[in-house]
């Protein structure tokens, strides 16, 4: 499709509801007993394969197109599914139902689209059989589809994570929740703790401290009301187009900022962007986020910072093209196994745009300011790059046509909408 433009952004938006959020509340939901409600579930493709699958395990789940209702189950009360589980492009899907299916007596196998069938699931099934569960990739490879055997005798686990992964953390400590005993699970780094919050907001107990979770199970939890705040990661994109383009100003409420995910607001200050946060509610964690456009500096992004960013790498390496000097991503190497490799996908297809940015083993280099030019991009069907090729399009003044755009639904489904509403009419 050919993409937006414009001359400015100017205006109010919400942004679509949380993902990690969204996911771990029907999963919690599922999981209770009794009744959860969640407002503000977001309704892309990624959660939405979340909510079949449990559908498909047997939970009763209703959405009136303002609340989703879950009949809770239990952790006793899943049901085996009647075939294998499709669950799209959804990497939190199948990476924490591994982690909760090893603890259910039968067997259940997940499959996924074409990029999920080629990631990573060694990370969670190796913990997960260490802990008494039979995990198997497709033909002995670690990739979907992916059987589990599950089993009511988990045996908990201390385990050093190798990665930082919220993804990785989630399954585990879902499968200890199931373990007799006390598993400790240990962080490369502090990632998402979306589980953790859940957790607690339900009924149940864990221990953090620093880097170190410490779970005892079995546990079980109580039906809660859940009310999703805003995506920061869908928010990044409205922030970086505001920062970058000229005489622009929007505001975006009800964006959540816990802590573990804000690492693009500091990233924005420390380059100078003008950005402020008002109406802060502290118990829903959530903000609303003005920004203007400014001139902006190279700067250099590594460390603990990465997974309080790790989905925003993408957009961030559009706004350093933008910037003056040089930006360093380091650290990031996890980008290669997202839903495409985002660090060949960020480099490729900006350079196609004119952009100075040059792929490393774990991140990407890039000067800047450096006016960008039309072309043909692709997001290579991952949502991300999809959004951020339409806001770098932003800053052309020749077309840019975008192959697979339909890939956005994935997080945010009215994406090309939510934009044109902030040009005004201002489109060329
Ligand atoms: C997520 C964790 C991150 C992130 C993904 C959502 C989650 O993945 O990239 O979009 O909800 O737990 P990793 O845990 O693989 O870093």
């Amino acid at each position: 499709m050919k993409l937006l433009k414009a001359n400015q952004l100017r205006g109010t938006l919400t942004v679509p509801a949380d993902k990690s959020i969204s996911h771990r509340s029907i999963m919690f939901g599922a999981l209770a007993e009794g009744t959860t409600t969640v407002r503000n579930f977001l309704r892309g493709e990624d959660c939405l394969s979340t909510l079949h699958a449990f559908q498909e395990l047997g939970v009763p789940i209703q959405d009136d197109g303002e609340t989703i209702t879950i009949t809770g189950q239990g952790f006793g009360g899943l049901k085996a599914a009647e075939g294998p589980i499709d669950v799209g492009n959804s990497g939190t899907t199948i990476r924490l139902m591994m982690g909760i299916l090893a603890g259910q007596p039968f067997t259940t196998t997940l499959l996924g689209d074409d990029s999920l069938n080629q990631r990573p699931m060694n990370r969670v099934m190796l913990p997960l059989n260490q802990m008494g569960a039979r995990l198997n990739g497709s033909n002995e490879s670690e990739f979907p589809p992916i059987t589990i055997q599950g089993t009511r005798a988990l045996s908990p686990i201390d385990y050093s994570m190798p990665v930082a992964s919220a993804q990785v953390k989630s399954a585990l400590i879902f499968a200890a929740l199931q373990a007799e005993g006390t598993s400790r699970i240990v962080e490369k780094e502090p990632s998402r703790n979306h589980t953790e919050e859940m957790i607690r907001q339900f009924g149940g107990e864990i221990m953090v401290k620093g880097k170190e979770i410490q779970v005892t199970g079995p546990q079980s939890f109580i039906g809660q009301e859940v009310i999703v705040p805003g995506d920061i990661s869908s928010a990044a994109f409205f922030l970086t187009a505001g920062a970058v383009l000229p005489n622009s100003e929007i505001t975006l409420e009800n964006v959540g900022i816990n802590p573990t995910r804000t690492g693009i607001l500091d990233v924005l200050e420390q380059m100078g962007a003008q950005i402020s946060l008002t109406a802060i509610d502290q118990n829903n964690q959530s903000a609303t986020i003005t920004i203007r456009s400014s001139v902006l500096k190279g700067i250099e992004i590594q460390g603990a910072i990465i997974p309080r960013l790790i989905d925003e790498l993408p957009i961030i390496a559009l706004l350093a093209t933008q910037a003056v000097g040089q930006t360093v991503i380091r650290d990031a190497e996890e980008l290669k196994v997202k839903e495409t490799n985002r660090i060949d996908a960020t480099a490729e297809e900006l350079t196609k745009l004119g952009a100075d940015i040059t792929p490393t083993e774990d991140g990407l280099i890039i000067h800047g300011p450096t006016p960008l030019h039309g072309g043909n991009v692709s997001s290579r069907g991952d949502h991300r790059i999809g959004m951020m090729l339409q806001v770098a399009a932003l800053l052309t003044q020749e077309d840019v046509e975008l192959e697979q755009a339909e890939a956005v639904a994935v997080s945010y489904p009215h994406f090309f909408e939510d934009l044109r509403q902030l040009t005004g009419g201002d489109v060329e």
